[in-house]
Parts: C-alpha cells; structure tokens; sequence
C-alpha cells in the first residue's frame, strides 16, 4: 500500500485536507495524525475490524486496549456506563489535554478496541489537528502511538514513515510535538482515582483537583510483585536497539563512572553512545555524546528523549549509558513520566555509583 503524506499547520488548518484523512478513517482505513504528546495512528474506534487493523500495522499484541480519542465532552457519554463527576472535573482542568481517563465501557465499543476489557480509555488531545480531524473522521478515533511495538513513540513524522510507511493510508505531519512521552492515564473506575501510566499532567495538578489520588505500585518499581493495570505497562517498551544502562549517583560519580565504562566498552570495540545534560555533556568521551537537555526545564528532557534514543539506532550505536532522572522523580513534576519512560527502556537496568 502506498502511504500518502499531507502536511498540516496547527495555525492554518486546511479544512479539505482534513475531510480526506476523516474520509479514510469512516471507510475503514488508518491514518498517523500528531497529538500534543506523540504522534497516533487512528482507526475507527467503533469499528472491529479497524482496531484489527491498527493491532497489525503495529505488530502489537491485541489484549494491549487502544485510547479512544473524541473532540467534544458530550461525545463520552455514548461510549461509557456512567461518567462519574470525577471525570467531568478533570475533564473541565485538563481537557482538551494529555490526560487518558479510564471508565466503564458501553455496548457501543467492541471489545476489540478495549483489548477484551469492560473499559475503556478517553483522551481529547490538546492538538488544533488532532480535534479537527477526530471531527472529520466521525468524532470516535481509536489511536495508540503510532510507531511499530516496542519502539519509543514518535515525536516526527519521519518517525512514523520509517516505522508504518506502506503498511497505512495516510499520515499527517505536523511537524515536531511538543511534549514528547504519551498522556497521563488515570483510572476512574475504583473508589480511589489511580494513576496508571504519568505524564505530563502529574500527580499533583490531578490531586488538586480531586483531592486523593494513588499512584500504582508498578509504574517506577519493577518488583512490585504484581501485574501493572494498564495491560500496555507490561511490555518492555520504547527499546533502542543499543543496551541501555541507567547510571544514579551523585553528579561527579556519574560522569566518572560513565566514562570508565564507555572506555572499557569502546576497548572491547563496540560504539558507545552517553545520554547526558547540557551541563555535564562537556565532560563526557565516547562515539556519541547527546544531551537530552536542561534540568533546570525538565519539559526539555521529555520532549528530547525519545528523539534521543531513535537517534542513537540510526548512529548504530552497540551500548548506551544515561544520567538518572530519579530525584527529580522523586520531587514529583514530569520528572516521574521522564524516569518511567527511561527505566522501561532500560528494561529496568540501573546501576548506582
Ligand atoms: O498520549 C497518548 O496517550 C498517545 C496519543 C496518541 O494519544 N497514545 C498512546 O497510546 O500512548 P498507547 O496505545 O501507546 O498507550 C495506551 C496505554 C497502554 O499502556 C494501554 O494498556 C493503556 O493505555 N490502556 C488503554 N485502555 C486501557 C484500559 N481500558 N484499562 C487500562 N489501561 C488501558
Ligand atoms: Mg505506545
């Protein structure tokens, strides 16, 4: 299939190339649209043999639920049981926004958009693009990230070509994204609201709002002894083809002990890559030194991090090693998404110096 490529401006919506993506998506097909946190690859969310479809383009298991992406709050009511006044709180805070919410399922999903489960996710993107074309397509786009399984989720275009090129109808590029690591989910469906994946809505903004909010066990700590909620949690994810090592520790034995080990490895003749910040990469020697930004604008390490870590496949690289994001983690904020997303590309490998 060939996959036709049609650029979009958030500032200059051009209203007919939107009706022939939401065209293609009422017919059955897919198409990648940008969202303010990564590119998505929608299909019909009502439709089985959409949601088919985008399990397959991805090469990605089908228990693992798709979001459901919509435009307008009135259109959640159709789609779910109930909307407790939870959801119409956060919705009022943060949508349109990086925020997944998870409810109870209606009649009107298939099972094979929610993987099986009696829920489902709501997301409305805080994308001009994104709610347009959702409008065009019918008002119900089913979209995970739109990159092959197990690879870091597209923050360019380029990306989602070089991932679902030829195997889509249609992609939309919207250039750059700007915040990089995919929605804050959080589930809605217990007594106590339960955040299953951070991101760039944190803890706090959502604890503002409702009061109590839980963090599940599994998100930072891999030996919580039980099976993360959302089913997408459990799959080594975002992997760069490079082994990948998480170096924690104060700043000065990280350098030194990232350069000791670059060197024993690029000895042993492998290419050795280093995930640093703007101000250590200046003390770091290996093939390829990267900074994945400022820790003073943590916002900057999100939005780099996955470009980061694509790029270090393209450069071949053998073996990488990257700073620790754990404090900032720990003082709450997107340092939390950014340390999740890094451990599970890691596949948790972390070592302390
Ligand atoms: O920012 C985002 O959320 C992006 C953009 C495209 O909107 N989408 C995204 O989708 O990250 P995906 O499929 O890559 O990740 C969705 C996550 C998976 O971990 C999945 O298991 C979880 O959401 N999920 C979906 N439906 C769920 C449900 N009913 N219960 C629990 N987890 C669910
Ligand atoms: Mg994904």
């Amino acid at each position: 299939m060939e996959t036709k490529i049609v650029p979009i401006k958030e500032e200059n919506l051009d209203k007919s190339a939107l009706e022939e993506a939401g065209k293609v998506i009422k017919k059955g097909g897919l198409v990648a649209f940008p969202t303010e946190t990564v590119y998505g690859l929608g299909g019909n969310a009502l439709d089985e043999a959409a949601a088919g479809k985008i399990y397959r383009a991805k090469g990605r298991p089908s228990d693992n639920p798709l979001i459901v992406h919509i435009c307008r709050l009135e259109d959640i009511y159709p789609i779910v049981k109930e909307v407790p006044e939870a959801a119409l709180k956060l919705a009022d805070a943060f949508w349109p926004g990086p925020l997944t919410m998870i409810l109870r399922k209606s009649d009107k999903v298939p099972y094979a958009t929610t993987g099986g489960l009696d829920t489902v996710a709501v997301r409305m993107p805080g994308h001009k693009t994104a709610l347009a074309f959702i409008g065009a397509a019918g008002g119900y786009v089913a979209a995970p990230s739109a990159n092959t399984s197990g690879k870091p989720s597209p923050t360019l275009a380029k990306y989602v070509t070089e991932d679902l090129g030829g195997r889509i109808d249609m992609i939309i590029d919207g250039g750059r994204i700007a915040i990089g690591l995919e929605s804050t989910i959080v589930d809605l469906t217990e007594t106590v609201p339960v955040i299953l994946r951070p991101g760039y809505i944190t803890k706090e903004m959502l604890e503002k709002v409702l009061g109590y909010v839980e963090t599940d066990k599994t998100i930072l700590d891999d030996d919580a002894g039980q099976a993360p909620k959302a089913p997408g949690m459990k799959y080594k994810h975002y992997a760069p083809k490079g082994e990948l090592t998480i170096i924690s520790g104060s700043r000065e034995n990280v350098i030194e002990a990232i350069n000791q080990k670059s060197r024993e490895m690029e000895e042993k003749g492998k290419k050795v890559g280093i995930i640093g910040t703007d101000d250590t990469i200046a003390f770091y020697r290996a093939d390829v030194v990267k900074s994945a930004g400022s820790r003073e604008k943590e916002d900057t390490i999100a939005s780099a991090l996955y470009r980061i870590l694509r790029e270090f496949d393209d450069e071949g690289v053998d073996v990488i090693y990257s700073e620790s994001f754990e404090e900032s983690a720990k003082a709450g904020g997107i340092g939390q998404a950014i340390m999740n997303r890094l451990l599970k590309a890691a596949g948790h490998h972390m070592e302390r110096v």
